[in-house]
C-alpha cells in the first residue's frame, strides 16, 4: 500500500495539476479554474508522496456542526493505491477533532449514466458515506447525489427514560 502524508496547507497550483490529469471528471477548464480559485476560502488537504502532491481535498465548513467535502481528486497515475482513503481519513479526523458531526459530499447521480462517476460513487460508499437524496440541477444541468457521513456517534438516549405509553 502506498504510504502518503496528508498535509493541511493551500496549494492552488497542485490542485490545478491534479485536476488536469483527470479529464474524464474535470474536463471543463472553467470548472477547474473555479476549484483553483476556491482554495483561498476552503480548507485544503494535500496528499504528498516523495515530496510530490498526488491528491487533493477541499473542505467547506457550512456550519460548526457540518462540513462539505467540496472536492477530492487523486492524480491519474496514483489512483487506486489508498491515496483517496488517506485524504478522507485525514479530513474526517480533523473535522471530528474540531467538533464537526456531519460530512456531506455531492457527486453525479446514478440516473445520469456515466462509467467514471459510477467509480466515484463506489469509492464514497466504500468510505462510509450514505446516500441521502438525488436532486436535479443543483450543481449542474443533471442529477446530483448527496451523500453524508456521520463523524460523531450521538450519545445513547438515557436508559431511564420511560418508553412511550408506559406511564
Ligand atoms: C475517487 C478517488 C478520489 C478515490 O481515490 P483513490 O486513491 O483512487 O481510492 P483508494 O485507492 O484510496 O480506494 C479506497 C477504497 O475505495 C475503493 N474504491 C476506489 N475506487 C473504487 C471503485 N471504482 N469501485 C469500487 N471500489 C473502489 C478501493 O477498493 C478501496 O477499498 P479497500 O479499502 O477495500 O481497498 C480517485 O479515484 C479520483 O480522483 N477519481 C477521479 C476524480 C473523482 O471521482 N473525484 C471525486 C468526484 S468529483
Amino acid at each position: 500500500m502506498t504510504v502518503v502524508e496528508v498535509q493541511r496547507r493551500r496549494d492552488p497550483d497542485a490542485v490545478d495539476q491534479v485536476l488536469k490529469s483527470l479529464p474524464e471528471w474535470f474536463g471543463i477548464d472553467d470548472a477547474i479554474a473555479g476549484y483553483v480559485a476556491s482554495v483561498v476560502r476552503r480548507d485544503c488537504f494535500l496528499a504528498v508522496l516523495d515530496g510530490d502532491v498526488v491528491g487533493v481535498a477541499l473542505v467547506e465548513r457550512h456550519f460548526p456542526e457540518s462540513a462539505e467535502l467540496a472536492l477530492i481528486a487523486v492524480g491519474a497515475g496514483h489512483r487506486g493505491s489508498g491515496v483517496g482513503a488517506a485524504l478522507v481519513h485525514a479530513v474526517s479526523e480533523t473535522l471530528r477533532a474540531e467538533g464537526c458531526s456531519l460530512l456531506q459530499v455531492h457527486t453525479v447521480g446514478s440516473s445520469f449514466e456515466n462509467a467514471a462517476y459510477e467509480q466515484t460513487r463506489a469509492f464514497y460508499r466504500r468510505m462510509g458515506f450514505l446516500p441521502l437524496q438525488e436532486f436535479d440541477r443543483i450543481d449542474w444541468d443533471g442529477p446530483t447525489l448527496v451523500l453524508v457521513m456521520q463523524l460523531v456517534t450521538p450519545p445513547a438516549s438515557g436508559s431511564k427514560a420511560a418508553a412511550p405509553g408506559s406511564g
